[in-house]
């Protein structure tokens, strides 16, 4: 590992780190999944388990080379996709389909254009009441604080057509909050917004994660945001797609830091340093493997 810092960390490290056994389940846990469409293979024997821990979710940023299974890895564990071989475990049960405990949150804002931002923050709650256990009163009292929270208050009556990109995507993020989800999962959802906007939504989310501390997945393309957003992040290879480096100790916390002040400070200046590097190395085409068996 000289070449690319002490800090970037390779896969067999971490396998070897999580072999000691949590109480719980994992929350999502990959064992050898292979995704193939056709003859094509998406991403290759992908292992890892993300614990359980209560009251904690982890985040994790994914960064890759395009066409690397970033957003395949994400429906693997929505439930939108199986895996061709091998098992994806989510609180120790395999997948069979999409589910509240996990939602998603696309690049492409996803609100219903038909219904208003109450509305659409009210429609999951409304579709799962029997199983949430929420009375009318409850449903609206949630949907109201979400709303708050996302930075919407004022908004409530709009339609999504009357919204921002920014706004639009606030919306998208309060309305999978809405079920606490125990899992959050995010493609690209910050990069069809212009910088400024942004950089308030990588706020705002590490915000939200902080307090309501789901376990997120995070795809994205910039080592700016994934460094201000993750405290742990994946580099995955070209296709077919393994987990390159996975770097944790070298990601500094960033609650209670807007992004910009974040990016001046030299601790964060250090992690994009690493985590360029290594995304580097892995453009450079050098396998996974041949990185493992690195002494
Ligand atoms: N339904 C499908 N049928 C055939 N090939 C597919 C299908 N879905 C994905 N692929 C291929 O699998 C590979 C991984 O796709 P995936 O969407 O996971 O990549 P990605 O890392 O998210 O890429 P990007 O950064 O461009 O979004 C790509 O080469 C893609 O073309
Ligand atoms: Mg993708």
């Amino acid at each position: 590992m000289g070449a690319i810092g002490s800090d970037a960390v390779p896969i067999q490290a971490v396998l070897i780190v999580s072999a000691s056994k949590p109480a719980e389940p994992p929350v999502v846990d990959f064992r050898g999944v292979t995704v193939r469409f056709g003859s094509f293979t998406a991403i290759h024997d992908v292992s890892f388990s993300i614990e359980d821990v209560p009251n904690r979710g982890e985040f994790i940023c994914i960064i890759g080379p395009s066409g690397c299974g970033k957003s395949t890895v994400l429906n693997l564990i929505a439930g939108f996709l199986q895996p061709t071989e091998g098992q994806v475990l989510v609180a120790g049960q395999p997948v069979p389909g999409p589910g509240r405990d996990r939602g998603m949150i696309f690049q492409q804002y996803s609100s219903f254009p038909h219904l208003t931002v109450t509305q659409n923050v009210l429609f999951g709650l409304e579709i799962n009441k029997h199983e949430i256990g929420l009375d009318r009163a409850g449903r609206s009292k949630r949907a109201k604080e979400l709303i708050e929270q996302v930075g919407l208050g004022g908004h409530e009556h709009k339609y999504p057509h009357q919204l921002s990109g920014g706004q639009q995507q606030r919306v998208a993020i309060a309305r999978t909050l809405a079920t606490e989800p125990r899992i959050l999962l995010m493609d690209e959802p910050f990069s069809a917004l212009d910088e400024p906007t942004r950089l308030e939504m990588q706020e705002l989310l590490v915000g939200l994660w902080h307090r309501l501390q789901p376990t997120i997945f995070c795809v994205t393309h910039s080592v700016a945001e994934a460094v201000y957003l993750a405290e742990r992040l994946w580099i995955f290879t070209k296709a077919p797609g393994q987990i390159a480096y996975d770097i944790r100790d070298a990601i500094p916390p960033s609650i209670g830091l807007p992004p910009l002040e974040a990016q001046e400070r030299p601790e964060f200046k250090k992690a994009t340093m690493v985590v360029t590097e290594a995304f580097r190395s892995v453009l450079e085409n050098s396998t996974a493997k041949s990185r493992m068996s690195r002494p």
